[in-house]
């Protein structure tokens, strides 16, 4: 479904202020947000605990009403249903239900999209593949671990290969070999033309991930744009090369010095801790460990495939199998304009 300009979020204004039983102000978790989520963007939603995250992310859902402000998510009303079928979310929690199995919990949100019987187990198969759980989709899910069930809720989200995926911290609880595949499948889905909105608290998601970002606190944005507007440091030059000899720094600080630079840090860089346990896991794997848990997850589900991301400003998805999509004049493109007017 496409939304007018390729704005698949827009909020102006927002405020979201809980009442107390007698109706007094009591929470004002979200004050004046503006945001604007593109089609194919990957867009992070940072701020420390409490600053209003997870309640503007119920808002876009139509989960909780603004106090004030608008909000459009797909070119349509929040509480539209006809922009949910688009709509993949993961919450922060995990509502599972306890005593259904993973295959059980994928069939059972593809018939809430009324997928047809075998565009639900087709799909079923792929995401269970590839978020690793085939080995253990007959267990019931209360009985799975954290990760193992934050994995069956991102199956969950993309059953109906939605347009906007909304993530609520998607690698809390995972180990960090699921961690990174998450974040592949994320870059990928992205790369496919899905919009995402993702709320994390792993700032290294987000630099290896968003396109921009908003940095909430208090329930009020203080900062927004692109990860190298927000992050590149002009006033400093790194030059990355092999390993030099003493003689050679000294002379390339001599060389500097006379060019007037005195401050010049000579280091070794140090690799990141996540391709080191990357790489013990796969050694693990490769000596045929065995495990009880979720195993390596597999490559995206073909179904989830997008548009290219170079059309994905304008063209409108295609139509899924079995998933019903609004025809573009049950859009109302004029929201997104009238939102851009202020009052
Ligand atoms: N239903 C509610 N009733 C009253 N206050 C609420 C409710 N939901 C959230 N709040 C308050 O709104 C503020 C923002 O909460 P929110 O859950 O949006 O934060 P968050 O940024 O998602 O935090 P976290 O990183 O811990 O998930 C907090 O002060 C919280 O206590
Ligand atoms: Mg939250």
């Amino acid at each position: 479904m496409s939304a007018a300009d390729g704005i698949d979020i827009k909020c102006v204004g927002v405020t979201k202020t809980f009442r107390d039983f007698w109706m007094r102000p009591r929470v004002r978790a979200v004050e004046g947000v503006d945001l604007e989520v593109r089609r194919g963007q990957i867009y992070g939603l940072l701020g420390p605990n409490g600053s209003g995250k997870s309640t503007t992310i119920k808002m876009l859902l139509g989960l909780l009403t603004p106090t004030s402000g608008r909000i459009a998510v797909l070119g349509r009303r929040p509480r539209d249903v006809g922009a949910k079928r688009h709509l993949g979310y993961l919450p922060e929690e995990s509502y599972l239900y306890r005593f259904l199995s993973a295959r059980e919990t994928l069939d059972y949100y593809g018939r809430l999209f009324r997928l047809p019987g075998n565009v639900r187990r087709e799909r079923t198969d792929r995401l269970l593949e590839m978020v690793g759980l085939e080995a253990v989709e007959h267990r019931p899910v209360g009985e799975f671990s954290k990760g193992m069930q934050r994995r069956v809720g991102l199956a969950q989200a993309l059953i109906n290969d939605p347009q906007l995926l909304i993530l609520d911290e998607p690698t809390s609880g995972m180990d960090p070999v699921a961690a990174r595949q998450i974040k592949d499948l994320i870059a990928d889905l992205g790369s496919r033309g899905k919009t995402v909105l993702l709320c994390t608290h792993q700032l290294s998601d987000v630099e290896d991930l968003c396109d921009r970002v908003a940095i909430m606190y208090g329930g009020r944005v203080r900062a927004e744009g692109t990860c190298d507007d927000l992050l590149v440091q002009e006033a400093l030059t790194t030059i990355q090369t092999d390993a030099l000899p003493e003689g050679v720094v000294a002379e390339i600080r001599g060389l500097l010095a006379r060019h007037g630079i005195d401050h010049c840090d000579v280091t070794r860089p140090r690799r990141r801790m996540e391709s080191l346990f990357l790489e013990i896991v796969d050694r693990a794997r490769a000596e045929g460990l065995q495990t009880s848990g979720a195993r390596s997850g597999g490559g995206v589900a073909d179904f989830l495939r997008g548009e290219p991301a170079s059309s994905a400003s304008t063209a409108p998805a295609g139509p899924t199998d079995g998933a019903v999509v609004a025809p573009a004049a049950e859009v109302d493109t004029g929201l997104i304009e009238s939102l851009a007017r202020r009052p």
